[in-house]
């Protein structure tokens, strides 16, 4: 078993990252093992910028969002040099392992330290949920149901004026995201970078629909699919329905973590670590129809997670 590992959270933020963080590091010592909390993702590894925690360190964070270890997005870390002085300060505290907790570009670059001879075993961690290869990232569930909350909040003042409200939610690659809330929230229209729709259709539809009597209408427009508010204005334009534009922003990013994302990333948590300490590594630990799966790291990173076509055709019939 090894004597010492570490964990970082890296990228974007997402609520459940904490209480990953805290299984991993209640684990670790449950086993003995030492384990470092690195502070601010790979610029902490970079900066040797990282203490050694323990159970209490990890103290009431299951309920909290954001991550306590900090994160950040690295140039530094895209460059041989900066990955040859962070092995260096790993190695100087004599860790032998990390956990990295993040979405894609976190993941990647634990494959690149992976490459270099430290052990890594990765978390997926990010609201966008597209890390290939598991249905669930940590934190999706809680932004899914904060963009369901403000969908229903926008309901209530589009019924009372007859309008068309767009609600902007994040997502620049990745539709997931705006699907399933999108769907969960009972939008009549939602617009993903991955499928293209005919603004002169949905125009057309919304015209005839409000001179049937409808009242109002939700757009979910993921932020990748186009600005809500130049799409507000065109739809504003060709229906002649009187139209507001939310852009939901960082909110979707904060916040308590869910049940299921509490749950989950405590279960992904503990097995990150009992892998890590074990033995293994190259791996990253998500789930496949319910259960905890360990995916290839490389796999992970490689392949391009799609967008569920039942989703999307689920989206056309509720309209
Ligand atoms: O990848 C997570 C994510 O929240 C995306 O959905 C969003 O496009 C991006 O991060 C926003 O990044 P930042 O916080 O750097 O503006």
């Amino acid at each position: 078993m090894l004597k010492s590992i570490s964990l970082l959270t890296s990228g974007g933020d997402s609520p459940g990252m904490n209480a990953a963080a805290r299984a991993v590091v209640r684990t670790a010592v449950y086993e003995g093992v030492k384990v470092w909390g690195i502070n601010n993702g790979y610029k902490g590894m970079i900066e040797d910028d990282m203490r050694e925690l323990n159970g209490r360190s990890v103290s009431d964070l299951i309920q909290r969002g954001g991550t306590f270890l900090g994160t950040a997005r690295s140039e530094e870390f895209k460059t041989e040099a900066g990955r040859k002085t962070a092995l260096k300060n790993l190695k100087t505290h004599g860790i032998e392992g990390v956990v990295i907790i993040g979405g894609d570009g976190s993941l990647t670059g634990g494959a690149l330290l992976e490459k270099m001879g430290m052990p890594i075993v990765g978390l997926p961690g990010t609201i966008d949920n597209d890390v290939w290869g598991t249905d669930y990232t940590i934190g999706a569930d809680t932004a899914a149901n904060t963009i369901v909350d403000a969908i229903n909040k926008l309901r209530d003042t589009a019924s009372a004026h007859r309008r068309i409200i767009l609600i902007e939610v994040m997502g620049r690659k990745s539709g997931w995201l705006a699907m399933t809330a999108g769907i969960a929230g009972g939008a009549e229209y939602i617009l993903v970078p991955e499928v293209k729709m005919d603004l002169d259709d949905m125009c057309c539809e919304l015209r005839e629909s409000y001179e049937r009597g409808k009242r109002y209408s939700i757009i979910v427009v993921a932020e990748g699919a186009g600005s809500a508010a130049g799409i507000g204005k065109i739809v504003a334009a060709r229906t002649g329905i009187e139209t507001r534009v939310s852009v939901l922003g960082h909110i979707q990013r904060g916040g308590s973590p869910t049940v299921e994302d509490r749950m989950k990333a405590s279960m992904l948590g503990e097995k990150a670590a009992l892998a890590l300490m074990n033995g293994v590594s190259n791996v990253v630990f998500g789930f496949d129809a319910g259960k905890v799966v360990e995916i290839n790291l490389a796999d992970a990173v490689h392949n391009q997670k799609t967008l569920d076509p039942e989703l999307v055709r689920l989206a056309r019939v509720l309209v």
